[in-house]
């Protein structure tokens, strides 16, 4: 690269968002790796990465990151990796509505919140990478995960309607839809479930058992899971390409899933999910 290239890229606390924070940084990028919370970004910075602090649920939070930004780059970004999100766990009958405010605050709101105060820097550049972390289930749905399936499904609507609205601004919309990637995902998840959901009361206490031990085994508990760097390498291609994607898949599943989605009639599709997520289906084993 010539010229140094920036980015700011949400949830570097651990997952995907540390490892592409590492991966740019030895590339050459300038990255601004941010985290929810002070403790890990004085963590991350004391791995060599550049901080800010950046709580998507608060638009304080992502006021005074912005801020912070523009002012160490002298009003510049060229990309914007969306990355920051957790996955609330749960039957869609059981989340209160501050649950489901709670995911779309996160994934959703700031999200698109942080996404909007980086729009006109670009604008103003006439150039920009702007590169949303979707996930297999935005385009898909599983049981249990309903808060999640949605705020990934919005942010699908959100990334195609501002690509067709970019165009011809010199700002690339892209979204990535990885698969089953290792993280901190599933533990973070597990958190959340049980700050939020009232498994005793449920009618599906029986299954939110083998959820639970889904949430909690070691190791992958999908087939096909890849490691976060599967993610940067869609990530490189989104920032580097001439022609970048619109959307990228990641792993075999999304690839799979994606092609049933197309050919499948819904409650063709339906019966497959259902399959698939056996360990909360514990009536169908
Ligand atoms: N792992 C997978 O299988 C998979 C599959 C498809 C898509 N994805 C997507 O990949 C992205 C990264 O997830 P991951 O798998 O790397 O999981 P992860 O290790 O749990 O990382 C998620 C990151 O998002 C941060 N985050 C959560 N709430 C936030 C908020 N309110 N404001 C700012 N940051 C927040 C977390 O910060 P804290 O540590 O402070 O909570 C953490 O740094 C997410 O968008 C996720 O939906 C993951």
């Amino acid at each position: 690269m010539t010229k140094q290239k920036s980015i700011l890229i949400t949830g570097c606390s651990s997952g995907i968002g540390l490892c592409c924070a590492h991966e740019l940084k030895n590339r050459g990028y300038r990255v601004f790796a941010t985290t929810r919370k002070a403790e890990d970004a004085a963590k991350i910075e004391a791995q060599g990465l550049e901080s800010l602090v950046l709580d998507l649920a608060s638009s304080e939070s992502i006021n005074a990151a912005v801020d912070e930004l523009l002012k160490r780059t002298n009003n510049h970004l060229y990309a914007l990796f969306n990355n920051g999100a957790f996955g609330q766990p749960g039957a869609v009958e059981d989340l209160k509505r501050h649950v489901l405010t709670e995911q779309f605050e996160a994934n959703v709101f700031g999200t698109q919140e942080l996404t909007n105060r980086i729009i006109p820097i670009m604008r103003q550049q006439g150039y920009g990478r702007i590169i949303y972390n979707g996930s297999l289930l935005g385009i898909v749905s599983l049981p249990f995960r309903g808060a999640y399936n949605a705020s990934k499904y919005a942010l699908e609507g959100l990334a195609d309607t501002l690509r067709l609205e970019l165009y011809g601004s010199g700002i690339e919309v892209s979204i990535i839809e990885p698969g089953p990637i290792t993280s901190a995902f599933r533990k973070n998840a597990y958190i959340k479930y049980q700050q939020n959901i009232d498994k005793d009361h449920s009618f599906f206490k029986v299954n939110y058992e083998g959820m639970e031990a889904r949430l909690k085994k070691k190791g992958p508990a999908a087939p096909f899971t890849l490691a976060p760097e599967a993610v940067y390498k869609k990530l490189e291609h989104a920032l580097e390409s001439a022609h970048p994607r619109a959307h990228y898949y990641v792993t075999f599943p999304t690839h799979l899933f994606g092609t049933l989605k197309r050919l499948l009639p819904a409650k063709g599709l339906d019966w497959v999910l259902r399959k698939v997520s056996k360990e909360e289906n514990q009536t169908e084993r």
